[in-house]
């Protein structure tokens, strides 16, 4: 059974992943790099190694950012990496289903369809409300079709066993959900359209 390291890793790995899902992950920046006020207070749930953290603070330096992961594992590459290219940033283990050691933030983040990775939905979007007055959510929805979803998965070393509805299951790994306009449509935030999703900013 492949470990969350074997797969997490490659979700950020831009140039192996299809084009259009890089294209999705470079769009998220984009926005958030015009949406963040100057020098807020950033949480972004599930930082994994910290790519994506790097990315956000080489073009929003003013930033204030931390980072939370599950995976101790991934903590501690994030630190690294961090520290390798000199950039600045808390990281924290925790599990955005439970209680985490850290509040008041101006945004918590979520993006590339990590809510879909994460089984309690229910329990992640309350505690994300309750720790930030902005909540912003970029998930993967029905332009995430069969055929993307199958190569993306297999580009980061997931095999579809099934899709049953919007719930990819996997061989071997979390079950994945891609979301529908309609459940975004119930998170009440104001909607941008992605190349693969919706990008949600609620509160
Ligand atoms: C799809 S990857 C993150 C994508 C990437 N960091 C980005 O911004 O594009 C999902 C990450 O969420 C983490 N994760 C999964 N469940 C979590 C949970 N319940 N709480 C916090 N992090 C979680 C995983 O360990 C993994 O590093």
């Amino acid at each position: 059974m492949p470990t969350a390291d074997d797969i997490y890793i490659h979700c950020d790995e831009l140039d192996n992943i299809p084009p259009i899902c890089k294209k999705n992950w470079e769009f998220e920046i984009s926005l958030l790099a015009t949406k963040l006020k100057p020098n807020a207070k950033v949480l972004q749930v599930g930082c994994m190694d910290g790519t994506r953290i790097i990315a956000l603070l080489n073009t929003r330096p003013d930033l204030d950012i931390t980072g939370l992961d599950i995976e101790q594992s991934m903590v501690d590459s994030c630190n690294a990496n961090l520290e390798k290219v000199g950039k600045k940033a808390t990281v924290i283990l925790g599990d955005i289903t439970k209680p985490v050691p850290v509040s008041d933030f101006d945004y918590v983040i979520c993006l590339n369809n990590t809510l879909g990775y994460i089984p309690d939905q229910e329990a992640s979007l309350k505690n994300m409300k309750n720790l930030g007055e902005k909540v912003i959510i970029s998930v993967f929805g029905e332009g995430f079709d069969d055929e993307i979803s199958k190569s993306y998965f297999t580009s980061i070393g997931l095999t579809v066993q099934s899709i049953d509805g919007d719930m990819f299951v996997m061989d071997d790994f979390v079950n994945v959900l891609r979301y529908s306009k309609d459940v975004v449509d119930n998170w009440d935030g104001k909607i941008t359209y992605t190349p693969l999703g919706y990008f949600c900013e609620i509160g």
